[in-house]
């Protein structure tokens, strides 16, 4: 069997109040138009077809996924005109499977149960408390589907039904070549009601299966700003399950949010309210404390990173400690057992193993050897305003508290930076290096008195 599937993302999205074409709100950190794809390659598609609309350009460009077929519909005049412009695309053997843009969740195990059970037609249907809004299904007395009715157009017995369409459904290309061009505008709403091919298969005499989706929420599309947070619940829902059920233990499985993918060892431990986001990389024995959030990171064995910590674009092998209240900014790479402390700031900044910035300190630029101490408000002064230089700090050095590295320089094996020193030039191998104004002291201070006015 060849799939192909068609994702129905022309609408407006009126109800978002939006500059943004609603098939580009994200769920999960991703455009949900992003997830129906995901779901349609999973599903091995040979062919996507994404009908566009409103905002045609800046949907196909925000959507970063290959090979798509971009369908323009100039004129949303409704779902069976929608699912019409493809028609002259769809490989003649072909099953065609209609999925909506607005419909992010549906799961995959969902539409092959969809797929298996149909021939000709088969549609995804659903039992909400509250059917209203929806195209009901209509059944003879055998139970047998003969077509679906628009809200819109339904008679109030009709109304009662709360059987719903959920509006995907699976054809193929032959049946969509005959009945589509048979559509007519002819009801409430003046549009191409894809639904009216429902009628038109029971006509042929054509058994029309259905399927339900286990959950309500795969179904559920998003039409305004509360839906989308509902549904975004209920996707990091499922990302919490997924992450224990591989072994990582969530303090409270509704405080995490997970915008991205996170890769994970055993004996993972995460506090709460940490937000991943990019594709992020937790060793064995990681533990994450709360409200950190880690962006496109791989963390390695046995590291700890402490509250309130926030990483990004970052390397943290094995064995290392980080925050609390750390900062770790693009370009960081800390090697076995070293230290970030409490607001420390790091950007390029090479850390190697064992080496220590505990306390206060801005370290940019800069590459620091083996077991190193830089001591608490260090800063690498590494930008001229115009220029970025580097600071070059050896093994087993000690940079002494509240010291200015001014860039560039370099700092030997061994080297000893005096407290509270400005550094303009290299230190060399074992050196002590001071740069401070020498301390004097004056006896027998006199202290200002208060003036009488
Ligand atoms: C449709 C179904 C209805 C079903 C409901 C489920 C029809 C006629 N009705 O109704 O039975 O219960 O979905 O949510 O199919 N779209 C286009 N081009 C168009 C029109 C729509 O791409 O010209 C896209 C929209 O962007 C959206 C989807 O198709 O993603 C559904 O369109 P919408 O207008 O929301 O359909 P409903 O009237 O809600
Ligand atoms: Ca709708």
């Amino acid at each position: 069997m060849t799939l192909e599937v068609v994702i129905l993302a022309a609408g407006k999205g009126t109800r978002m109040r939006s500059e943004l074409p609603k098939v580009l709100h994200p769920i999960g950190g991703q455009p949900m138009l992003f997830h129906v794809i995901d779901t349609a390659r999973e599903l091995g598609a040979s062919k996507i077809h994404v009908v566009i609309g409103h905002g045609a350009e800046q949907v196909k460009s925000q959507v970063k996924a290959e090979n798509i077929h971009w369908v323009v519909q100039h004129e949303q005049n409704g779902t069976g005109h929608a699912v019409t412009q493809v028609l002259p695309y769809l490989g003649a053997d072909s099953t065609v499977l209609v999925l909506y843009g607005d419909v992010p969740l549906v799961r995959v195990e969902t539409l092959q149960h969809l797929l298996a059970n149909a021939a000709d037609l088969g549609l995804l249907t659903a039992s909400p408390a509250d059917p209203s809004g929806y195209g009901r299904i209509i059944r003879d007395a055998e139970n047998q589907i003969t077509g679906i009715v628009e809200h819109k157009d339904a008679a109030p017995d009709q109304l009662a039904i709360n059987e719903i369409n959920t509006g995907i459904l699976v054809s193929t290309a032959q049946r969509l070549q005959r009945w589509l061009p048979r559509l007519s505008a002819n009801n409430v709403q003046g549009e191409y009601y894809l639904t009216d091919i429902v009628a038109m298969a029971a006509e042929d005499n054509l058994p029309i299966t259905s399927a339900q989706p286990r959950a309500l929420s795969e179904v559920e599309g998003i039409n305004n700003r509360l839906q989308q947070a509902n549904l975004e619940r209920v996707y990091q829902q499922h990302m919490a399950q997924e992450l224990m059920t591989a072994g990582v233990s969530l303090l409270d499985p509704c405080r995490i949010d997970v915008r991205g993918k996170i890769h994970t060892g055993h004996d993972v431990l995460i506090d709460v309210n940490t937000v991943f986001e990019g594709e992020v990389y937790l060793g064995n024995g990681v533990s994450i404390g709360p409200n950190c959030c880690i962006k496109n990171s791989s963390i390695g064995d046995g590291s700890e990173i402490k509250a309130n910590s926030i990483l990004e674009d970052t390397i943290v092998e094995k064995n290392c400690v980080v925050g609390p209240f750390a900062r770790l900014r693009p370009g960081t790479h800390l090697a076995d057992a070293a230290k970030i402390g409490n607001f420390v700031e790091t950007k390029k900044a090479i850390i190697g193993a064992g080496s220590k910035v505990n306390h206060l300190s801005y370290i940019g630029d800069t590459t620091v050897g083996i077991g190193s101490n830089i001591g608490a408000g260090t800063i690498t002064c590494n930008y001229d305003g115009v220029n970025k230089f580097q600071t070059e700090i050896g093994d087993a050095a000690f940079i002494g508290s509240n010291t200015s590295l001014v860039a560039p320089v370099k700092i030997g094996n061994h080297a000893t930076v005096a407290a509270g020193s400005i550094i303009t030039g290299d230190v060399s191998d074992a050196e002590l290096g001071v740069g401070r104004a020498r301390q004097r002291n004056i006896s027998n201070w006199q202290r200002p008195l208060k003036k009488d006015l």
